[in-house]
């Protein structure tokens, strides 16, 4: 490893971070950001919902193409997608980014003041890290491979290192925030403009004036960069139906009291979420998981022609109190994730492979669909709580997305299931009235095999 970056990551440890609050739950269905508007609030005020479409959810952000990253001299490039760039985001707690590092790029020791990290590996390798706060500052590495998944806890200061001499790297991340803030630290610290005296800094680093006035020479900012086809019938009955289910704003997960609380899973205590495992027992394996996020999944099993693979917290035990987790969802020819609703969690969903037609259903009275079609590259929100389903269309090639959803535990309540698969049945008296169909209808749905595509 470079010595410059070597002297960074010891700096890292000596700099104070403090504990800092999450998002916001959101207060009504969305509330996209009305950037025109000249009323000041957290975040941004709303679009009137009349004038709200599908397209505020999206965006065409080629998260598939490689980024430059010639330019920068830390040789890596991050494309964040933010509520700055998707307006739909305001008020929902999460975005999501690509970072493409250069053979020995990195992605300098930063924090990110309003969001915990969660990012998968898509090419190549990655030496990471995370420094504890005061009084411990406790450097946690791992070197992840290709599907490994890694957690960041919020605020705390950590970088990823392509320890490739020729081939470059690339990760997905998601941060559980809609603006979650980057504070680089050697540019803050090193690159202020103006700049920090250097009585500060050499007291505060305990180096010596010169090897101040060397890095400070040394930094400059570095940059933070900123598609149908007709769906089956049992498909449409699904969509049509789901119109009709009523459905209730939801709460968040709290914000961290600590750096992190690490789930013990041994314990019989009984907590919202987990206990915290003593921290002098926490090793970087409670962060990390060889989750092979890069291996296609078998969707053959499932009846809707799916698999999700998600990494909560029952999986990796450090995402505890820290309010994320990963997916991979992998879509069979013509296959699809079934209408459904994460109560504790808005998503957010690149498409790595194929195409796919999604949507999202606003709450009573209006119900409203938003849909649309994304290809590779695009990404998507599902504001939190609300019903939705991403489709494949393709008759010949399957899809693949990843997603990140705002909680550690997002839990997912598969409508048809919940509603037509549940023990004992629902009465059919009460669905065919729910549902405006008649009792024959109801039996026949109630007589299919309602199989969870959740792993
Ligand atoms: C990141 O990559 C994009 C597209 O390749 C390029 O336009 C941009 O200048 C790059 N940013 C940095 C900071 O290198
Ligand atoms: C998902 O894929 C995995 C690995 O291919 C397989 O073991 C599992 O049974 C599949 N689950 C479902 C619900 O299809």
């Amino acid at each position: 490893m470079a010595s410059k970056f070597f002297h960074l990551a010891v700096l890292i440890a000596l700099v104070a971070s403090q504990a800092m609050a999450s998002d916001p739950s959101p207060l009504q269905d969305f509330c996209v950001a009305d950037k025109n508007s000249p009323v000041r609030v957290n975040g941004f005020p709303c679009k009137d919902a009349k004038d709200v479409n599908v397209d505020d959810f999206f965006l065409a952000a080629n998260l598939d193409k490689p980024m430059d990253t010639t330019k920068s001299k830390a040789g890596s490039n991050v494309t964040l997608i933010n509520v700055m760039k998707l307006a739909g985001l305001n008020t929902l707690g999460i975005s999501m980014a690509r970072i493409d590092y250069a053979p020995n790029g990195q992605n300098p020791p930063h924090t990110h003041p309003r969001a915990t990290e969660i990012l998968t590996v898509l090419e190549g390798s990655l030496y990471v890290g995370f420094v504890t706060s005061n009084q411990e500052n406790k450097l946690f590495t791992k070197t992840l491979n290709k599907g490994d998944v890694f957690v960041f806890p919020q605020g705390l200061i950590h970088f990823q290192f392509n320890p490739s001499y020729d081939k470059p790297a690339v990760a997905i991340a998601a941060l559980s925030s809609q603006n979650p803030g980057a504070i680089t630290i050697a540019n803050a610290v090193f690159g202020s403009n103006p700049p920090i005296s250097d009585d500060v800094l050499s007291k505060a680093f305990q180096v010596d004036k010169k090897a101040v006035d060397w890095l400070q020479a040394q930094l400059h900012p570095v940059c933070v960069q900123e598609k149908m086809a007709s769906p089956s019938f049992y498909f449409l009955l699904l969509t049509a139906i789901l119109a009709l289910v009523s459905w209730q704003a939801l709460a968040s997960d709290p914000s961290p009291l600590q750096d992190f609380c690490v789930a013990d899973k041994d314990s019989k205590v009984l907590v919202n979420g987990f206990v915290c495992k003593d921290p002098k027992d926490v090793s970087v394996d409670d962060f990390f998981m060889a989750a092979k996020l890069d291996m296609p999944r078998d969707t053959k099993i499932s009846k809707v022609g799916s698999n999700v693979t998600l990494i909560n917290a029952m999986r990796l035990p450090g995402l505890n109190t820290l309010g994320i987790s990963l997916a991979r969802i992998d879509y069979a020819p013509l296959g699809e994730n079934p209408p459904h609703a994460h109560p504790r969690a808005t998503e957010i969903l690149t498409v790595q492979e194929g195409t796919l037609y999604v949507g999202f259903v606003t709450s009573n009275q209006d119900n409203k669909l938003f849909s649309k079609v994304l290809n590779k590259g695009d990404v998507f929100v599902f504001p939190e709580g609300l019903i939705h389903f991403q489709f494949n269309p393709n008759p010949y090639k399957p899809a693949v997305a990843i997603a990140a959803l705002s909680s550690q535990n997002p839990g997912a309540i598969t409508i048809a299931n919940a509603v037509f698969g549940s023990k004992p049945p629902i009465s059919d008296e009460v669905l065919s009235k729910a549902f405006q169909v008649d009792k024959k209808t109801v039996d026949w749905l109630q007589a299919q095999f309602w199989a969870d595509n959740h792993n």
